[in-house]
């Protein structure tokens, strides 16, 4: 496949990219609550990565199911699209909250954003700390270099409250113990959460309907830019700081190309163009209702974002099973 000069044409793509997200959540369904993490995740790749290949686009993934030694498909670097088209880069998660899926627990999601070529950062699969909060709030009100006190106070300030009209959105991990208790210590409440921070960080974009003010705590870096596209369409600040654990992690980095180890990564520094974005409700969340089931038909639900624009738009896909 060849660069293409082709423009993008978010516009005329992001339709697409719905159809693209609807298949794999479809996909999924048969597997909600079935205790198989595994064929859950696998049956939602197979659709994406089917639907995607009838997109006319020259698709690269950037941020996918891996590198191309442990995933078969939709790996990292792998070309997707029919190749007639604008060159794209790709992030994708076509299951977010494979474990919330298994166990039919809330806002499981198929993910994909999708931008010009080189316009997302190349996340490695390592943790990365991540701070978020919703729009109409001035910029840098909460910083990653705040202790999560401060960032507690700073926001209630901002937002006219005290710190106990403030939730705060915490993955739920022993590592996050001490930013859990010194959150509590300042009278916020926490929303704590077993999996997926996609959908955490994006529930702070909608705080009167989530109820979450802020996300922070440390989760996949790949979810964290997919989690910045989203924000960028949707208005909102976010942060991400790379953490690694070992020499092997920092191995993935280098290969990846990040030279600064350090570096804070703003949200249009992880997505550093206009992007389209696309997510479908698998199990029920704040911001989406999962899929839903009558005898003979799925209804899938769809938010469809345009960074661009601002738009937001929400589509409801009912489809006779077969
Ligand atoms: P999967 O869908 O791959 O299971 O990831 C879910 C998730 O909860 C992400 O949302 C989050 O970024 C990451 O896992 C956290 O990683 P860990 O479970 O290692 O703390």
């Amino acid at each position: 496949m060849t660069a293409s000069t082709e423009i993008f044409q978010d516009r005329m793509l992001s339709l697409g990219l719905a159809r693209v997200s609807e298949a794999a959540a479809m996909a999924s369904a048969k597997l909600i609550g079935r205790g198989d993490e595994k064929s859950a995740d696998q049956a939602a790749v197979n659709a994406m990565r089917e639907q995607l290949n009838l997109l006319d686009i020259a698709g690269v993934v950037v941020i996918g199911e891996g590198e191309r030694d442990e995933a078969p498909m939709l790996y990292i670097g792998e070309e997707v699209g029919t190749g007639n088209g604008p060159g794209v880069d790709i992030a994708l998660d076509p299951l977010e909250g494979t474990t919330l899926t298994a166990k039919d627990m809330p806002n499981a999601l198929t993910v994909i954003a999708m931008g010009p070529r080189g316009s997302m950062l190349h996340a490695p699969d390592v943790y990365m700390d991540k701070l978020a909060i919703g729009p109409g709030y001035a910029d840098g009100v909460v910083s990653l270099e705040m202790s999560p006190r401060e960032r507690v106070e700073a926001l209630a300030k901002a937002k006219g409250c005290g710190p106990d009209n403030i939730t705060v959105c915490i993955l739920e991990r022993p590592r996050h113990e001490e930013v859990i208790a010194e959150v509590r210590s300042t009278g916020a409440a926490i929303r704590l959460i077993t999996d997926g921070d996609v959908a955490g960080v994006m529930h702070c974009a909608e705080a009167a309907t989530t109820g979450i003010d802020m996300y922070m705590g440390e989760g996949g870096a790949p979810e964290g830019v997919l989690a910045a596209a989203a924000l960028k369409c949707m208005g909102g600040q976010m942060w991400g700081r790379l953490v690694f654990r070992n020499a092997d992690e920092r191995g993935r980095a280098e290969k990846a190309g990040i030279e600064d180890f350090d570096r804070i990564y703003a949200r249009d520094e992880m997505v550093t163009q206009d992007v389209i974005f696309a997510a479908t409700g698998v199990t029920d969340g704040n911001l989406l209702p999962g899929i839903r089931r009558e005898v003979g038909y799925l209804t899938a639900e769809t938010i469809l974002m345009r960074s661009k624009t601002g738009s937001v738009r929400r589509m409801s896909y009912r489809n006779p099973t077969a």
